[in-house]
């Protein structure tokens, strides 16, 4: 277990990167994360589906577009805001995992990318425990958390000029066998953990890129996935196909609630 410090608090942090952005376009990429992993989820259009943490919608608009009956919540009332209005149709409100407000048993699946490992401690079993209490029993979640291993220590190491004096809690990274430990403990049956490739180091370098993302723009790195030139893309193959604890960025399960 590793925690990772910036200088700004959770809640500022989501709140100034999801100003800064439009609202996302449904992702296109199929094969990519998160999409992938949560058609590994969702089958069929009577599921009822949470988002939690939604934030500027890619999942949420993809699923919605496409007929399914799902909901986003997030807690940064400027991403729900954006949501509201590039598409009043969908079904989004402004609300915290610490205290949801649907009732027991109310979702077949759920959905949180990149949202458990933005708590530690108290924080983190509370947000799980919500999540249990508003799946159905049989209920799907998957879930992803933020790997602590080489790949997020070079990454927060990249960053660590910035970082350096910072003392707010950014992140928690945690090792493949904690993070499916503390499902465990919250009375979720494990049914897989992959390891993920998000947004390798190399991305950090424009050298690395594929043509049309060297010039940096979040929103379509978000639609398409952060995608690497050859040479980037060859080195990150290799990494991932010898060393994929280490390599991969986040750990991604899937669950069900027994
Ligand atoms: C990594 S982002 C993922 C956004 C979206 N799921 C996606 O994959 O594009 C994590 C999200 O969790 C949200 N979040 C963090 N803490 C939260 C909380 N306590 N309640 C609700 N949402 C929260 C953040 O605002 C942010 O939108």
């Amino acid at each position: 277990m590793r925690k990772t410090f910036r200088d700004k608090n959770n809640f500022e942090y989501w709140d100034e990167r999801w100003a800064s952005l439009e609202a996302d376009e449904p992702m296109k990429n199929i094969h990519s994360y998160p999409l992938k992993y949560a058609n590994l989820v969702v089958q069929n259009k009577d599921q009822k589906i949470l988002e939690a943490g939604c934030g500027i919608g890619r999942i949420l608009r993809y699923y919605h577009n496409n007929g399914y009956k799902i909901t986003g919540v997030d807690f940064i009332e400027n991403a729900i805001n954006k949501l509201k209005k590039i598409d009043p149709t969908l079904d989004v409100q402004k609300g915290n995992i610490l205290d949801l407000e649907f009732e027991n048993k109310y979702f077949d699946v759920v959905l949180a990318f990149g949202l458990y490992h933005n708590f530690h401690s108290e924080k983190l079993h509370k947000s799980i425990s919500e999540t249990f209490r508003v799946l159905k029993r049989g209920g799907k979640l998957c879930a992803s958390f933020r790997a602590d291993n080489i790949q997020e220590l070079i990454i927060d190491w990249i960053r660590k000029d910035k970082n350096s004096r910072h003392k707010e809690f950014h992140k928690l990274n945690l090792t493949k066998k904690e993070f499916t430990k503390i499902f465990e403990d919250h009375g979720f049956e494990i049914k897989n953990v992959f390891n993920v490739q998000n947004m390798p180091f190399l991305y950090k370098f424009k050298f690395f890129r594929s043509k049309k993302h060297k010039k940096f723009d979040e929103n379509k790195a978000r639609q398409e996935g952060y995608k690497l030139s050859f040479i980037g893309q060859l080195i990150q193959d290799f990494l991932i196909k010898f060393f994929p604890e280490s390599f991969c960025n986040i750990y991604l399960l899937i669950a069900v609630k027994k």
